[in-house]
């Protein structure tokens, strides 16, 4: 195991649609995975994207069927049997479709009497199995979206860079400081990690603008140095690649898409080291 011995868990958030946050929770995983970290990676989205862009052999693929996240949330069951190691350090917990009911009867069931922490109290058992955790989200702000901002010591909330967004990005902070101070004080360690800019065009200026705009925002909401640029940056090659579907854990390094999420990972990294860590051994 690492130096980090404690799993950090980190929620990949925004209820606006597409502004990459599987893609984000995708490539921040191997990414971090390629620096050696044991990551488990946890798709609780309906739409699966995360579990699909994994490239599951068969086998895997059943095993999802049968036990996935959507089983925990419908029977109470332990998340162990969902496991899927998809490479040596990098670890699967599926979603499935299913999810979509799962969320409707968090919400209705009053069987449940803290439903927003299911999630919470299933990952008890990996707390030290792991570096990280990282939980892909809906677009959402509904139970499932909840249960995660719950569970998670940070939340990573990917935005593009349009004037839309940003109304978005007000609401999606305005859920994060109900859930750390509001009444109910459903998790009040929970930090916001980064505001990710993504998909980000530097040759348009109301993109520069609104990163300005973001970079003067107090300390408390950190807008992450690492920017993800949009893939046409990269001209005709940026577009043939990102089709190949290539397993992430096999991408070069240095190529195109990962290269940014490999300098994300390294500044969540310096983020959440211990201090201690990073304090020089006295030689006498
Ligand atoms: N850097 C990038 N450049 C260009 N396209 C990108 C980039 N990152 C992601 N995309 C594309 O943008 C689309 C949305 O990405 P993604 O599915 O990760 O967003 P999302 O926030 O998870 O969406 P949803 O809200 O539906 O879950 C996808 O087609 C993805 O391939
Ligand atoms: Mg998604």
């Amino acid at each position: 195991m690492s130096q980090i011995k404690k799993n950090k868990i980190i929620c990949v958030a925004n209820q606006k649609g597409g502004v990459a946050k599987t893609t984000t929770a995708a490539y921040l995983g191997a990414a971090l995975a390629r620096l050696n970290r044991y990551v488990l990676l946890i798709d609780s989205d309906p739409q699966c994207s995360l579990t699909y862009s994994m490239e599951l052999d068969e086998a895997q693929q059943e095993k999802a069927q049968e036990n996935n996240l959507a089983t925990m949330y419908e029977t109470g069951s332990a998340l162990e049997p969902c496991l899927i190691k998809v490479r040596d350090s990098l670890s699967l917990i599926p979603g499935a479709a299913e999810l979509m009911m799962s969320e409707v009867a968090l919400d209705t069931n009053a069987q449940n009497s803290e439903p927003e922490r299911l999630l919470k109290n299933a990952l008890v058992p990996f707390a030290h199995r792991f570096d990280y955790t990282i939980i892909d989200c809906p677009p959402s702000q509904g139970m499932l979206t909840l249960n995660a901002l719950v569970a998670a010591d940070y939340v990573l909330i990917p935005t593009v860079a349009s004037t839309i967004s940003l109304t978005g990005l007000e609401r999606m902070i305005e859920q994060v400081h109900e859930i750390v101070h509001g009444d109910l004080a459903l998790n009040p360690e929970l930090a916001i990690l980064g505001v990710l800019l993504t998909r980000f065009r530097r040759d348009r200026n109301v993109e520069l603008e609104i990163e300005e705009k973001l970079r003067s925002l107090p300390e408390e909401f950190h807008v992450f140095r690492t920017v993800i640029p949009d893939r046409s940056q990269f001209g005709l090659l940026g577009e043939l690649k990102a089709q190949t579907g290539r397993h992430l854990m096999e991408l070069s390094m240095v190529s195109y898409s990962l290269l940014p999420y490999l300098t994300l990972a390294m500044e969540v990294e310096k983020l959440l080291l211990p201090k201690t860590a990073l304090r020089q051994p006295l030689d006498k």
